[in-house]
């Protein structure tokens, strides 16, 4: 195994470590400090487990271990699914002590950060994260939810785990699609607050989309120390936080109006970050070439960069009116003062929104 780097997440009493790094999951000794009582469940899909299930199981000597495999995808992020997690831990008796640990993307860690929440009013849990995405963003940060038919991660809770353990090579074996939906999240950063990792994306595409191990671990730890930065500022999305939103206005009315069944989380993101770009050129808060620039980045990470002409205007502004930063019934969206300056704002002229979904039609 590689050194691993080790990141903490400023929460006061509810602080914890993000540990990054090669090989992790056959080094137990990261994992068993953060595990409190004698019962854990891990909960994975079907599509993870065969791969680093036993890895993970076999290091967890001396305590009861249950397992719990759902099925794989978007779609099933629901309470249908939530309730098979309840089941399994009342099947096995699962105490209050019972430290629950997702193993996948964040699909996984999203539904076991709720049930963790909610079983017996909380219990531990532990997040692997096993996607470049989840690696870079779902994992950190304590957002756990389910999606409901009307609207993307509308039923869930703050709820921060005891530590993210982020093997960086359970990548290997994700599908480029999947790992270029990650990239989203990791450009992401460079556009809302980190206009030097935004050059240094620039520069470095090519050695990241082919993977290379150094590479991968910067961009990965610099995610990381973006996200931790901000959650630590504002942890339940009073303010700065919603900057972390930037594209998901739009990408979240994709998702929804494809019933979470076509594009994935990462790709509608995308498209949603280069559609708040363009409204903020539309404004003339930034300009074109920095659009461009955002649009280029993502090009070469072989993501989307418009919403799909299938849906229309009028469907993205009913959809976009269910979202969580909607207040007193005011739209607010994430756009850009420049690069690698976001602010979350009701403040903008509708009539360029309003050109913005009609030149989509
Ligand atoms: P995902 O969890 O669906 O995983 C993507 C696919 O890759 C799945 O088919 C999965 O089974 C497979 N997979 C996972 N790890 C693998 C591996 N190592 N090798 C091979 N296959 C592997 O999707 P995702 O992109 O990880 O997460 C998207 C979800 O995360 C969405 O539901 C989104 O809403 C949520 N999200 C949450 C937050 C948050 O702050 N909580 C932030 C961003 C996204
Ligand atoms: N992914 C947005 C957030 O964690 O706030």
């Amino acid at each position: 195994m590689s050194t691993s780097i080790k990141l903490t997440v400023e929460l006061g009493e509810r602080s914890y470590p993000i540990i990054i790094g090669a090989g992790l999951l056959q080094a137990p000794g990261q994992l068993v400090p953060y595990i409190h009582g004698s019962q854990v469940l891990v909960v994975s899909n079907e599509t993870i487990a065969p791969y680093y299930l036993e890895l993970l199981t076999n290091a967890l000597v001396g305590c009861q271990v249950d397992t719990l495999i759902l099925p794989d995808g978007e779609k099933y992020k629901n309470l249908d699914t939530l309730n098979l997690i309840f089941d399994c831990l009342l099947e096995k008796r699962h105490n209050r002590t019972t430290t629950l640990i997702a193993l996948g993307g964040g699909v996984v860690g999203d539904m076991v950060g709720f049930a963790a929440a909610c079983y017996q009013r909380g219990v531990n849990f532990i997040q692997i994260p096993t996607t470049l995405l989840a690696q870079v963003d779902s994992s950190v940060g304590g957002k756990t939810a389910v999606n409901h038919p009307k609207g993307k991660n509308m039923i869930g809770a703050f709820y921060q785990p005891q530590c993210v353990l982020a093997d960086t090579s359970t990548l290997a074996t994700l599908p480029v699609r999947e790992y270029c939906a990650g990239l989203a999240e990791v450009v992401k950063y460079g556009v809302i607050a980190d206009v030097d990792f935004f050059n240094w994306l620039e520069e470095n595409i090519d050695a990241l989309l082919a993977r290379d191990p150094d590479t991968l671990a910067i961009a990965i730890k610099r995610s990381c120390e973006n996200k931790a930065k901000i959650v630590s500022q504002d942890e339940r999305e009073g303010g700065v936080r919603a900057i972390l939103n930037f594209g998901h206005t739009f990408g979240h009315a994709i998702e929804t109006a494809q019933f979470y069944c076509d594009w994935l989380h990462g790709e509608a993101v995308s498209a949603g970050m280069v559609m708040a770009a363009e409204l903020s050129r539309l404004l003339g808060w930034i300009s074109s070439e920095d659009k461009q620039r955002i649009e280029q980045l993502l090009i070469k990470c072989r993501l989307p960069i418009w919403a799909p002409k299938t849906i229309n205007g009028e469907t993205f502004m009913e959809l976009m009116s269910v979202d969580k930063k909607v207040l007193d019934g005011s739209l607010r969206l994430v756009l850009l003062k420049s690069l690698g300056q976001a602010v979350v704002t009701s403040d903008f002229d509708a009539k360029c929104l309003a050109q913005l979904l009609s030149d989509k039609e």
